[in-house]
């Protein structure tokens, strides 16, 4: 079927703005009235370990799931990129569950971690957008994200929609393993249920976004900061910055910082700092000022309460609806992707066909 651009100039714009209508095909789908629509088989009560193993956006997905698994199921897991993963030989637990995600569902090394672990691990779980692909085909379980066809070589929608599978995942995980209640399952269902909304409020900031990334786009290096689920959200924004815009970009967990990176920091380098007002709050903040009393000029992406006390001295702010601590990492997707589209915008680049990058790496 052939996609088309239907008004936006990139089909990266055209998919970030997709996300919250792609996210409720998707909400439909795996949320009934019931409960999780998961196939049956998945049974997380005896997994002693979880394996997670991709490449690129979707790496950083199964990090944020790291997050979810170990917090809310209690369950150990392990995340690796394919390329890594495929030649280190993990021992790994027959009594374990391994998960792939993977948009195209081609990806070389993703294929070749799938087959490392088939025999070996109880189940093979593949998360991809592309139902007849090679992994979906070869894992035990297929589970569709539903993002519909991905053409920007960067991946917008594909993430947010690998993050709902994997939280789906997570709370499935939860409930197996005795950590949550119906009740507990109901309510964060709720919450997932906010999220089309939300994301449609995160975009409702493209044109704020549109302005900072002007200023973005002089810059020579950009680091992206954050700690919990945001700090892969920051190594995401990164690498959605420099894939399209060819500016030199890092992510950190904001707690490193004063363990290197925080050499780089002048008044030439924007540091964005994804940090909603959660528990971890005030540990990212005072890392944030210890960047700016050396001169370095700050993005802050936060809520309003976080924004009300934070924002002093900060060279430009965000500001993000609330959303329940847990699934914000799907919602500052948004901001990360926007960031990085009307920065290459600006720079003038190929967007959707950014040199030297395919869309799908089917070769090692
Ligand atoms: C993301 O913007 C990239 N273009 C890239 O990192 C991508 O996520 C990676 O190559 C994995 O692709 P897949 O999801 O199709 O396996």
């Amino acid at each position: 079927t052939q996609v088309e651009k239907g008004g936006y100039k990139h089909f990266m714009a055209k998919e970030i703005a997709e996300q919250p209508v792609v996210l409720a095909d998707a909400l439909r789908h795996y949320l009934t009235t019931d409960g999780l629509n998961l196939p049956s088989e998945l049974d997380f009560s005896n997994i002693s370990r979880l394996t997670l193993v991709a490449c690129g956006t979707a790496f950083y997905a199964c990090s944020v799931a790291k997050y979810w698994f170990e917090s809310l199921a209690r369950l150990p897991v392990e995340i690796d990129v394919a390329s890594e993963f495929r030649y280190r030989e993990p021992p790994l637990p027959t009594d374990s569950y391994a998960i792939f995600v993977s948009q195209s569902g081609e990806t070389a090394d993703t294929l070749a971690a799938l087959r490392y672990c088939d025999e070996k691990v109880a189940k093979t779980i593949a998360v991809v957008n592309v139902p007849t692909s090679s992994i979906a085909r070869e894992s035990d379980i297929a589970l569709p994200i539903l993002a519909g066809v991905e053409v920007g070589v960067a991946s917008t929608k594909a993430f947010t929609c690998q993050l709902l599978v994997l939280a789906t995942l997570a709370l499935k995980a939860a409930r197996d393993r005795g950590h949550m209640s119906e009740a507990e399952l109901a309510k964060h269902m709720e919450t997932l249920r906010l999220l089309p909304g939300l994301l449609t409020r995160a975009l409702d900031l493209d044109e704020a976004l549109n302005i900072v990334s002007n200023d973005l786009s002089e810059a020579r290096d950009v680091l992206f900061l954050g700690r919990g689920a945001m700090y892969p959200l920051a190594l995401e924004g990164a690498l959605k910055l420099k894939e399209i815009s060819y500016i030199h970009a890092e992510g950190y967990a904001s707690g490193e910082l004063k363990h290197g990176p925080i050499a780089l920091i002048d008044s030439h380098t924007p540091v964005i700092v994804f940090a909603p007002h959660d528990a971890l709050f005030d540990k990212t903040v005072s890392n944030m000022q210890e960047v700016m009393a050396r001169g370095g000029k700050v993005l802050l992406v936060s809520d309003r309460k976080g924004l009300d006390v934070a924002s002093e001295g900060v060279w430009q702010t965000v500001q993000m609806p609330e959303v329940p601590d847990l699934f914000a990492p799907i919602l500052y997707a948004v901001p990360a992707q926007l960031i990085a589209y009307h920065t290459a915008v600006a720079k003038g680049t190929d967007v959707d066909q950014p040199r030297n990058l395919a869309k799908s790496v089917t070769v090692e």
